[in-house]
């Protein structure tokens, strides 16, 4: 008898989950009588209970599903933990995967699923319903439901559901389908790589929070680090610049990755709808550029997308010449800093490079001169008198003229009545 024991621990080879079990096989308690032969005994086939309903499960598929999945090696009391004594009672509790996955419990219990599910919201998943039950998979196996290309669908299930929107006020369906569009979502759903972002990459797979929550993965102030795993080298850059470090010190203003790009509906920067494509570029700076609220809460200096716009760059933008300067091609695209900054791009000492790469006979041009024609009279006086004196003297000829029109005009009829007469 002993030898056949310890025979068969032989043959399943000798690993830490043996020995624990060869201590569960020995010990003296009332487990010893309740291993998984004992559990397989009853649950062999469809099995009638005292009520003669039909019982869901035979072992027949759970031992199937459990010796393909990552718990090959569990009892079945290590996950149904009070069915230690046969016949067990019926109605057993449901079993808490966190015993063991302590680190993902904590996290799964602050998040909004967590917190909705304990306060026995039915519609909040839980662990078994991303993962499964008997048939848990690797999160690296193509087959898991969490599998990163998997996690479309498996987010979609309750998040383009009407019923889920419309009760805890979600803006499920219109994000899925937005995602789906978007240049990460392609490449997800065409299934041409697993690298790009996928659900779980922005948001967690465990802990996740409401955007507005700081320790959100999708708070603004965080949302540069997320990205920044992928996108290192552009994270390098962004991190030096002077949005990157107004964000830091809590302007929320400020720019993070998903400001000028968008979040689920992200594109190819090429693609002509882009935020970020070459001729859109000037109306998303300007969209806080132009923000006469913004500009006087942070002293920016104003008329940057009109003084662009009307300059020789913004004209040609305009009629569709891409390859003329828009404001990235002087101000960078992520290492943006302010002209005093001796390491930007603006700084005067640095402009005759900038302008250069376009213009190669300004390389070397001793001093290039203001750039945004603001016409006021703190910052350009010169371009100030010659504009009010030509909008005072266009105004005045105006005037003039419309008056002797009038007068001529009124000679001419008098002059009529007169003959008349
Ligand atoms: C003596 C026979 C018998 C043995 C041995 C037995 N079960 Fe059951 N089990 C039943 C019956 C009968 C039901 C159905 C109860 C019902 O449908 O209400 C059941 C139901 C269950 C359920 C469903 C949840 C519930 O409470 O309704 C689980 C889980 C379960 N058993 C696990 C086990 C495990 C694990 C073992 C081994 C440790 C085991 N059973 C051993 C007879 C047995
Ligand atoms: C990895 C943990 C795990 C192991 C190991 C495990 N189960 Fe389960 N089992 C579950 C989960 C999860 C459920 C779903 C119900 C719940 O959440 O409690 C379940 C449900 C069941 C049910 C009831 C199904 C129903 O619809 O009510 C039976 C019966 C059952 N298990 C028997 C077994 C038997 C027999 C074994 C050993 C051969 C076993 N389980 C091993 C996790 C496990
Ligand atoms: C909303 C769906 C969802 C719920 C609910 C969920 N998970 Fe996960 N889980 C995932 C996804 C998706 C991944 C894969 C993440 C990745 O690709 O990085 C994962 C990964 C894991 C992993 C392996 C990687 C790791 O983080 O350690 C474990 C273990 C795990 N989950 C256990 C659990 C447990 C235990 C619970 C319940 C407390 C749970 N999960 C609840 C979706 C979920
Ligand atoms: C008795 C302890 C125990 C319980 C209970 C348990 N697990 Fe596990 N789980 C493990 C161990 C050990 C592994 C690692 C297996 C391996 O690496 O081969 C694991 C692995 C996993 C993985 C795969 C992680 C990866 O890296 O891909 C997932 C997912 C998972 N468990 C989810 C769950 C869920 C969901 C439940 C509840 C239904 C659960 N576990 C219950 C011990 C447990
Ligand atoms: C079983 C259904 C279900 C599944 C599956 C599910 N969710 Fe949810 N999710 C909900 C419900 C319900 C809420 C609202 C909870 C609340 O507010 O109490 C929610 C809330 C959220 C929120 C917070 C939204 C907000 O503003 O409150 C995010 C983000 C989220 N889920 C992302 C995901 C991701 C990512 C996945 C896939 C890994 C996923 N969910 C899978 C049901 C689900
Ligand atoms: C590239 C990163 C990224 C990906 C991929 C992504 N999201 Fe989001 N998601 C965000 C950001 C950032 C926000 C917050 C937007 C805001 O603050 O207005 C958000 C907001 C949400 C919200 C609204 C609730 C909230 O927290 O404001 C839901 C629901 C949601 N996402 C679900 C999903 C689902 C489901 C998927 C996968 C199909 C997904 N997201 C993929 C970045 C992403
Ligand atoms: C102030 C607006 C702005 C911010 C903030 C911003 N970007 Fe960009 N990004 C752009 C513009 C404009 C382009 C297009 C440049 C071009 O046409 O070459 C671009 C291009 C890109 C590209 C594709 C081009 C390439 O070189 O591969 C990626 C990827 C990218 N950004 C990621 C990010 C990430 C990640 C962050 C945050 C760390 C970020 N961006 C922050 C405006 C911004
Ligand atoms: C899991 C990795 C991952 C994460 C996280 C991620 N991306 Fe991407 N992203 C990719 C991959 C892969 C591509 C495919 C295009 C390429 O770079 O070859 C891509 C493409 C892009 C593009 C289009 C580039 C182009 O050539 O037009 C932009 C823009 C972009 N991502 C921005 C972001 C932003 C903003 C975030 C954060 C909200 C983010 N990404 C998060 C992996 C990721
Ligand atoms: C979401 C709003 C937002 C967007 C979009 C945005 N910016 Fe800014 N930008 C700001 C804020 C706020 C500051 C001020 C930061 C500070 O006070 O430190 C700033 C500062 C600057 C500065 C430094 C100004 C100074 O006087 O120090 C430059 C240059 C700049 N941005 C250029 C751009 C360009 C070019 C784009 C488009 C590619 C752009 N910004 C897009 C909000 C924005
Ligand atoms: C042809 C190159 C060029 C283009 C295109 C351009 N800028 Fe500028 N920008 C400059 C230079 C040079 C300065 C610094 C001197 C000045 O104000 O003329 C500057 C200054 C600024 C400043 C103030 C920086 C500081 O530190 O004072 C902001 C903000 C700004 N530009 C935003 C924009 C926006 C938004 C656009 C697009 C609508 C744009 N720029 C287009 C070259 C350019
Ligand atoms: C991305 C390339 C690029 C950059 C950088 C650039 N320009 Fe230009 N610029 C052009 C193109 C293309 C035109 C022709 C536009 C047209 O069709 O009128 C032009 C036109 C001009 C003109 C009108 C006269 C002419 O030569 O056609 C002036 C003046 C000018 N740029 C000055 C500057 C200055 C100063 C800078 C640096 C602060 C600068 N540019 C940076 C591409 C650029």
């Amino acid at each position: 008898m002993m030898i056949e024991k310890i025979k068969i621990l032989n043959r399943m080879g000798f690993n830490f989950t043996i020995l624990i079990s060869f201590f569960i096989f020995f010990s003296p308690y009332p487990m010893l009588a309740v291993n998984d032969e004992v559990c397989i005994s009853c649950h062999e086939k469809r099995h009638t209970g005292e009520d003669k309903k039909e019982m869901r499960w035979g072992t027949e598929f759970i031992k199937r599903d459990l010796k393909g999945s990552v718990h090959r090696q569990l009892k079945c009391i290590q996950c149904h933990s009070d069915a230690t004594s046969i016949p067990h009672k019926r109605g057993l509790s449901k079993v808490d995967c966190t015993k063991c996955h302590m680190d993902t419990g904590r996290s799964f219990s602050e998040s909004v699923h967590g917190s909705s599910l304990s306060k026995g919201e039915r519609n909040a998943p839980s662990c078994v319903t991303c993962h499964g039950d008997h048939k848990i998979l690797k999160i690296t196996d193509p087959r898991a439901p969490v599998f990163r290309n998997n996690q479309l669908t498996l987010c979609s299930v309750c998040h383009t559901d009407k019923e889920i929107q419309k009760k805890y006020n979600l803006p499920g369906t219109k994000v899925i389908k937005a995602y789906e569009r978007s240049v990460h979502g392609r490449i997800i759903k065409e299934g041409k790589s697993i690298k790009a972002a996928v659900c779980t990459d922005c948001h967690g797979a465990h802990l996740i929070l409401k955007s507005n929550d700081t320790n959100s993965k999708t708070n603004k102030m965080n949302i540069p680090n997320v990205c920044g795993r992928c996108h290192v080298e552009i994270y390098n850059e962004y991190k030096l610049s002077i949005h990157s470090k107004a964000l830091k010190e809590g302007k929320l203003d400020s720019p993070s990755c998903t400001d000028c790009h968008g979040e689920h509906t992200l594109t190819l920067v090429r693609d002509p709808n882009a935020t970020v494509y070459l001729k859109n570029i000037p109306t998303t700076c300007a969209k806080c550029h132009e923000n006469q609220e913004l500009i006087k809460k942070y002293r920016l200096p104003s008329d940057r997308y009109s003084s662009y716009i009307g300059s020789f760059h913004g004209v040609a933008l305009k009629y569709g010449n891409v390859t003329t300067a828009n404001c990235t091609s002087c101000h960078e695209v992520h290492r943006i800093l302010p002209a005093s900054d001796p390491e930007s791009s603006i700084h005067p000492k640095n402009l005759s490079l900038t302008c250069g790469r376009c213009h190669p006979a300004m390389k070397n041009a001793a001093n290039i001169g203001k750039i945004h024609v603001e016409a006021k009279k703190e910052s350009s006086l010169g371009m100030y008198i010659v504009r009010n004196f030509y909008t005072w003297f266009i105004g005045i000829m105006m005037t003039l003229f419309v008056a002797y029109i009038i007068l001529d005009v009124y000679g001419i009829l008098r002059r009529r009545r007169n003959d008349k007469k």
